[in-house]
């Protein structure tokens, strides 16, 4: 009798432990999503694995890396980007695989004077190929509070969001012989660093190093995708919702792209004539 009540508050203990485990999982934590991977401290894991923080100053930046390895996905991230003179710094935040034949899709924050607007720069890189970039100011202070930064890669598409609001759409157009990401698992990225030499203004404007430590802040991480491991995929669902998978632009969304691309696009590779003579990107015409 004394030993079957020793097991039984063993399965208990057992039970909570997993019960915790799952908790912590399912709110995300970045002990359990994220590597620090460089930047000799400066990278910094806080409040029990809800916040995470990202610093540069004149001797180093810092970086973070996911520990899984996604094919395909729903993936959010709340960040608050270097305030007041983020003049020269890059905050990148990107998915990515490895290799000459890399595909890659990208987020990068290129800061600016206090009050000047941050420049989002995105990219898609197929087979290691990118020169795919847009360029947008936000609707928002981005140094203010956190928002919502999100990349939907399924079979189908590529859709980067912010706050929920699509800004940019790379479709799979492989039955017209355009590579698209479906193949390379990538992992997840992050970095804050130092590029005054083309940031801001073109590298007009340099890093003021007497601002350093310059900061940007990450949490609320939320992946509903699936995990690449050993050769072989699992896709997680937390509340059986998969509707990621097959999801595209409904109308609400076309709508909206249109709007930001309106009013917030400052670049666009798919009317760059003047570096593209021999004719734009095929994906350009039939996108
Ligand atoms: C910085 O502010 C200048 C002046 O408003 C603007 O031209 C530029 O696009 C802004 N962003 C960056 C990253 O240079
Ligand atoms: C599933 O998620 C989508 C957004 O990704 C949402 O629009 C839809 O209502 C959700 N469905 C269910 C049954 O929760």
């Amino acid at each position: 009798m004394n030993s079957k009540r020793v097991i039984s508050n063993e399965k208990a203990v057992a039970c909570l432990v997993l019960i915790s485990l799952f908790m912590a999982v399912a709110a995300g934590n970045f002990y359990n999503d994220f590597d620090l991977t460089w930047g000799d401290g400066r990278a910094k894991i806080l409040e029990n694995g809800q916040l995470l923080t990202l610093s540069l100053d004149k001797a180093s930046g810092s970086g973070f890396k996911s520990k899984n390895q996604y094919l395909f996905g729903k993936i959010d991230m709340q960040l608050k980007l270097v305030p007041g003179n983020s003049a020269g710094t890059v905050t990148a935040y990107y998915l990515s695989s490895l290799g000459s034949t890399h595909d890659e899709i990208d987020f990068e924050f290129l800061g600016n004077l206090s009050g000047d607007p941050y420049i989002l720069h995105t990219n898609v890189f197929t087979q290691g190929k990118g020169d795919r970039e847009q360029q947008f100011y936000l609707w928002f202070d981005p140094t203010k509070d956190f928002h919502t930064y999100s990349v939907l890669w399924n079979s189908q598409v590529i859709i980067f969001s912010v706050d929920g609001t699509p800004i940019r759409e790379f479709k799979n157009l492989a039955s017209k012989g355009i590579a698209f990401p479906k193949d390379q698992p990538m992992w997840l990225y992050s970095s804050l660093w130092n590029a005054d030499d083309w940031a801001t203004r073109g590298g007009l404007v340099k890093t003021d190093w007497t601002q350093a430590p310059f900061t940007a802040s990450y949490r609320s991480f939320n992946a509903q995708a699936c995990t690449w491991s050993s050769g072989s995929s699992s896709c997680s669902s937390k509340s059986n919702n998969d509707s990621w998978m097959t999801q595209s632009l409904d109308t609400t969304g076309q709508q909206r792209i249109k709007w930001v691309q309106k009013n917030y696009m400052i670049y666009n590779y798919c009317t760059d004539t003047k570096r593209f003579p021999q004719g734009l990107p095929p994906e350009c015409s039939l996108a």
